[in-house]
């Protein structure tokens, strides 16, 4: 079986995992440091808070925006829960607006009617890897004096021309194990706002600057050493990985047939963390995929909204039908950069034979 996605770990990560084993550093130590830089260099953004995980990347990021009890944050339904469960985290309530079907994207044009005197932050989900509509949804921001906290989980190197996610306002990443690049589990803000920088530093680690004396109630959200070794080594690959991933995207766009392929507005760098395509039946579909050796996965299959403690907490009868339809019908096939051209070959003959044989 094709798996949907192959984490690469090689001498490179073995190495520097050992080193910082030999050294003794275990905890959050001078790797994390070298990666927040390394890694904040790579997204072009002053500044890099490295994380335990891409959820609390987002958490901090808000809490560091001074979200929190009986504000509103815009997001969208048609993500994984993280986005949605940190907004919950900091007290605040998600306002959920649906995606535009052209790019799986928050919806510009929706955003206004959703906006509130309670509304503190937007925040738009790079989904697939393919960034958000940053710029628009900047321009209604700075309009309502809003915070933008984009969840680039998925985005790690994605960009709108020149200008890389993790740029806009703040960017929350994770370096989960099948994510474009990984730290084990991990995550990190970026940001050019040096303040913002400071505070969600400071969140993280219980609210101390100096050991043991503590400004502020904070959390610990650190990233250990060994994730961050394991990151150093993967930083370098990963316009590499990128590009391979984007080349096996060119040829399943050239390649399918009788299934949507995924639309990639113009100017826009996706890294393609997921290729996603939209078919009719299919749960049938992933079915005869795998009985052709073809694993698939499906991001996401139930919307934020119509999970069991969003329904308790009294979204379920909600609609956002661009939504409900997507997580119907989207399906995502291998598109890691370890696939061989002969993977990818079989990947297209099982979709194409499949989507004939469901016509
Ligand atoms: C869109 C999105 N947001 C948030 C997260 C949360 O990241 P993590 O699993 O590192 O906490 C993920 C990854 O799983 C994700 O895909």
């Amino acid at each position: 079986m094709i798996p949907i996605a192959r984490p690469q770990m090689g001498d490179d990560e073995k190495q520097r995992v050992w080193e910082a084993m030999a050294a003794g550093s275990l905890a959050q130590g001078p790797r994390v440091k070298e990666f927040e830089e390394s890694f904040a260099a790579l997204v072009g953004a002053a500044h890099g808070v490295a994380t335990s995980s891409g959820t609390t990347a987002l958490h901090l990021a808000l809490l560091g925006y001074g979200v929190g009890d009986g504000d509103e944050v815009i997001t969208v339904p048609f993500t994984f829960i993280a986005s949605a469960n940190s907004i919950v985290y900091t007290g605040a309530r998600p306002v959920f607006v649906d995606v535009d079907e052209s790019d799986f994207t928050m919806d510009p044009a929706q955003v206004e009617a959703a906006i509130t005197p309670r509304t503190r932050a937007i925040m738009p989900v790079s989904l697939y890897g393919q960034p958000a509509q940053m710029d628009e949804l900047t321009d209604i921001a700075e309009r309502h004096g809003l915070a933008v906290v984009e969840d680039a989980a998925q985005a790690h190197g994605a960009a709108i021309g020149e200008r890389r996610s993790g740029t806009w306002g703040a960017g929350a990443f994770s370096f989960y194990p099948t994510k474009n690049m990984t730290t084990g589990e991990g995550g990190i803000i970026t940001t050019d706002d040096a303040e913002l920088a400071g505070r969600v530093r400071l969140l993280r680690e219980h609210g101390m600057k100096v050991r043991y004396h503590h400004e502020i109630i904070g959390y610990n959200f650190r990233m250990t050493d060994i994730g961050a070794a394991i990151g150093l080594a993967q930083l370098p690959k990963l316009a590499a990985a990128n590009e391979r991933r984007q080349a096996i995207a060119a040829r399943y766009d050239a390649e399918l047939r009788g299934v949507i392929t995924p639309r990639v507005r113009p100017g826009v760098t996706h890294v393609y963390h997921q290729y996603t395509i939209r078919v009719a039946r299919r749960d049938e579909f992933a079915a005869r995929l795998a009985e052709r050796g073809v694993g698939s996965g499906i991001y996401y299959p139930i919307p934020v909204h119509r999970q069991k403690p969003f329904i308790a907490l009294g979204y379920g009868d909600r609609s956002y039908p661009v939504t409900d339809r997507l997580t119907e019908q989207v399906l995502s096939v291998p598109v890691h950069p370890s696939l061989s051209e002969d993977e990818v070959s079989t990947v297209i003959g099982a979709v194409n034979e499949t989507a004939a044989e469901l016509a």
